[in-house]
């Protein structure tokens, strides 16, 4: 992969298509974590993890509601596949168990740091608000990814399996956001 310097303009980067993909991204993860708390018992330490976590995906998601506003950015059109996807993802992981759950979080976050990695590579020096927030934002992610170790993610059972699907997935929902 070529970490070459691009310019402003240089068809290479749509900072756009960026910002649609993340977009769809921290939707989705508000989503799954919807799900999870919507099983998971309210008092158990899982859950309070979880709407700690949802909070700030929540201001993720925010802010790049902002910014494509700003930017007159349309969102993907496959909004709604997330929104219940997401949720289902997050309800079916959470039945499981709460490590399950967690094990969830591990394997998204995983992805998402790779991803926005690739984003901030890409970019370089032509888009400095959105990267300033994407390098924010990736702090926060792989905050969660070590609350979800913490709680016992790899614990969970068929945890490669279940990490490994759940990778796949994201893999298809980024570059299915990026093009539609
Ligand atoms: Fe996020
Ligand atoms: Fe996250």
């Amino acid at each position: 992969m070529s970490a070459a310097p691009r310019k402003p303009g240089d068809p290479l980067i749509d900072a756009d298509a960026m910002l649609r993909v993340n977009q769809a991204g921290e939707y989705g993860a508000t989503r799954i974590y919807a799900g999870q708390l919507a099983v998971l018992r309210k008092d158990s330490p899982a859950a309070h993890a979880i709407a700690g976590m949802a909070r700030q995906e929540q201001r993720h998601l925010d802010r790049f509601n902002a910014m494509m506003a700003a930017r007159r950015v349309r969102p993907t059109a496959l909004q709604p596949l997330w929104d219940v996807a997401g949720f289902a993802l997050g309800a079916a992981t959470a039945l499981m168990s709460e490590k399950a759950a967690m094990a969830c979080t591990e394997a998204v976050e995983t992805e998402i740091d790779l991803h926005y990695g690739e984003q901030l590579e890409q970019l370089g020096a032509t888009d400095p608000e959105l990267a300033a927030e994407i390098v924010d934002f990736r702090a926060e992610e792989l905050e969660h990814r070590e609350t979800a170790r913490a709680h016992g993610a790899a614990d969970a059972a068929a945890y490669p399996l279940l990490t490994a699907a759940i990778r796949a997935g994201c893999r298809v929902a980024i570059g299915l956001s990026k093009r539609i």
